[in-house]
């Protein structure tokens, strides 16, 4: 639970002063379409009801003070440090001013004290959290006119070239432009995005989001390799990314490198995917979509291998105790699944889950319900 009075409280003791506002972006599931962003694909997620919150403030001079409450820690630095590749939480807040500062809009020094209830390091979109929370802030006490796709490239850069994890747009794109009850059809190469309803609750469902506490990093290296392995696929098929492969078999038939035709067998399976799931949530029935989650996750386990142990048999387990459909969700090797199931049933599943856990030798999962939550915004 975020407790607001103690980071308003936290934000007195460093300033002496009153915040100027409060400003909050979530963390996402994303419930079809991975790794498929940086393949200029297709994406559907939605934001959760866990979030980053930052209480900011404007500064008369060139100084940045951000302090995590979680972590009770503050730092001090200044614009004239910034220095893309600094490691730390607080690389998330200052990558964004320095991002913004390259784009050429004019921020100055800030007062930024962030709390955050988004699990870390388990795929639900921590970092992009923070990110888009500091954007909010940011746009608003220098008074910036920037458009909610352009807030998010602008978090994005922050993640790609300040922070130096390679990710696409989905994350920043969820947390800045989800609306509640809905999930976000994203196009990552025109960036056309249409809000979808995810009735889940009225059709007489609920997503179990289930993390099995098995840590996943995108610094690492095998998101990049995966994206280096697509981007060369694209070039030998002589096409600008995955995106453009129009017969499977056709440029399949191309590619001699086992490990590379599986990659793009899954990047082009998924983009389908997630073009029928878009339609699906349009016109039929939620639990329609569940097949679709399955096929998703078994190619995430076996082209694209992503997958590890412990997702596996949270994902089979959910199946086998009644979820309609089940796979993983985010960038991988550990992290979160989610399940679609049938009202009343998620606590039941994540308890079958937790068993068989157990049964394994496995560290205890955290599971709960979500739905689809607002994008960044003010609080106050
Ligand atoms: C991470 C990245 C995203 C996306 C997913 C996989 O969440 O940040 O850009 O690539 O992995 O779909």
């Amino acid at each position: 639970m975020l407790d607001l009075d103690a980071l308003q409280a936290r934000y007195r003791t460093v300033t002496g002063e009153e915040p100027q506002g409060l400003w909050f972006a979530p963390g996402r599931v994303n419930l079809i379409g991975e790794h498929t962003d940086y393949n200029d694909g297709f994406v559907l997620p939605f934001a959760l009801d866990k979030k980053a919150v930052i209480a900011g403030g404007r500064r008369d001079d060139d100084q940045l003070v951000l302090v995590s409450l979680e972590l009770d820690d503050e730092v001090h630095t200044s614009i004239g440090e910034l220095s893309p590749g600094t490691e730390g939480w607080f690389s998330y807040l200052a990558g964004v001013v320095w991002a913004l500062r390259e784009a050429g809009h004019s921020v100055g020094g800030a007062n930024l004290v962030m709390t955050s209830d988004v699990p870390l390091g388990a795929g639900l979109s921590s970092s992009a959290a923070i990110e888009c929370a500091t954007v909010a802030a940011l746009v608003d006490l220098y008074g910036l006119d920037i458009a909610p796709m352009d807030r998010a490239k602008i978090a994005r850069v922050a993640e790609n070239a300040y922070v130096g994890a390679p990710t696409g747009l989905l994350d920043q794109a969820a947390s800045t432009l989800c609306k509640a009850d809905h999930g976000l059809f994203l196009d990552c190469r025109t960036l056309e995005t249409e809000h979808v309803p995810l009735p889940m609750a009225e059709q007489g469902y609920e997503m179990l989001v289930l993390d099995t506490k098995t840590p996943h990093s995108h610094v690492d290296g095998e998101y990049g390799t995966r994206r280096a392995t697509c981007e060369a696929a694209a070039a030998k098929l002589g096409i600008p990314a995955l995106r453009d492969v129009e017969d499977l078999d056709a440029a399949l038939a191309q590619l001699d490198d086992e490990t590379m035709i599986k990659r793009v067998r899954h990047v082009v399976t998924e983009n389908e995917r997630v073009l029928k799931a878009f339609e699906l949530a349009r016109t039929a029935d939620l639990a329609e979509l569940a097949p679709l989650l399955d096929e998703s996750h078994a190619s995430m386990r076996d082209d694209y291998e992503i997958t590890v142990p412990t997702v596996d048999l949270a994902v089979d387990t959910a199946k086998a105790a009644g979820a309609l459909g089940a796979r993983m969700t985010g960038g991988g090797f550990g992290g979160c699944i989610i399940a679609l199931t049938k009202a009343g049933e998620a606590d039941r599943i994540g308890q079958a889950i937790a068993d068989a856990f157990d049964e394994a030798g496995f560290g205890a999962p955290v599971w709960f319900t979500v739905t689809p939550a607002p994008g960044a915004g003010r609080l106050s």
